[in-house]
């Protein structure tokens, strides 16, 4: 085989051990090893030749070890693992994805319930609608995911002050935890609000607004 790549010019980074049955160097097999993303894959040098598995493990580098040389290690690339796992703890998700609000509730209670059963994080699109309207969004998504994943839009009002402060006094009023800031040029006092409602002091008294 013509290959691009030899053996020779790249370091090891660590050792294999596990099942040598399980190691290909046949292009068309390391092709197909490569396409099986919920799989690790690790790229060995067997026999001086480029071979792969997804088996055994690897171990640091060390003198005293012996074992097939790994040349580069592909980890586990299911969706579940981009992004941060940070995200997926503190939002209880299942996978680091979020869908953006679409105004005038175009991304209504169905998308976001739908998007939430999934274990993704979608925004309720506040923007543009009336207080009722998003009353009615919020008890129904609360109803239907109690425990989230879900998350509301606050979008920066300019020209009608009131409806962004009605907002938050919603969100607020309904232990929303997950707003998605939107359209801000800068603080506004109805932002802030939202972000410090509940903040208390070190001797742990209420902040008082
Ligand atoms: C029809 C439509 C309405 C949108 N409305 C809002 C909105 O009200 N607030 C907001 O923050 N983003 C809004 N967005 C932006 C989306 O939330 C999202 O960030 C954007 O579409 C980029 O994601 P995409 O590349 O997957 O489309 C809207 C997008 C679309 C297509």
């Amino acid at each position: 085989m013509h290959s691009l790549f030899s053996t020779r010019t790249i370091e090891p980074t660590g050792i294999w051990k596990g099942p040598e049955s399980e190691i290909t160097s046949d292009p068309g097999q390391i092709l197909e090893a490569l396409r099986i993303l919920e799989k690790p894959c690790f790229i060995l040098n067997y026999q001086d030749q480029i071979a792969v598995t997804s088996s055994g493990k690897i171990y640091p580098l060390n003198e005293k070890e012996t074992g097939i040389s790994v040349l580069a290690n592909l980890r586990s690339q299911s969706p579940e693992n981009f992004g941060t796992p940070g995200f997926l703890t503190h939002h209880g998700v299942k996978f680091p994805y979020m869908a953006g609000s679409m105004a005038n509730a175009i991304s209504n209670e169905s998308l976001v319930t739908a998007l939430g059963n999934a274990g993704m994080l979608a925004s309720f699109g506040a923007g543009g609608v009336s207080p009722d309207r998003l009353l009615k969004g919020i008890n129904t998504i609360k109803t239907q995911l109690p425990d989230g994943p879900y998350a509301f839009n606050l979008i920066h009002s300019p020209n009608e002050p009131l409806l962004e402060q009605k907002a938050v006094d919603l969100y607020l009023e309904n232990q929303i935890q997950t707003i998605e800031a939107s359209a801000f040029l800068r603080l506004t006092p109805t932002v802030v609000e939202f972000r410090v409602a509940g903040l208390s002091q070190a001797d742990g008294k209420e902040y008082a607004a």
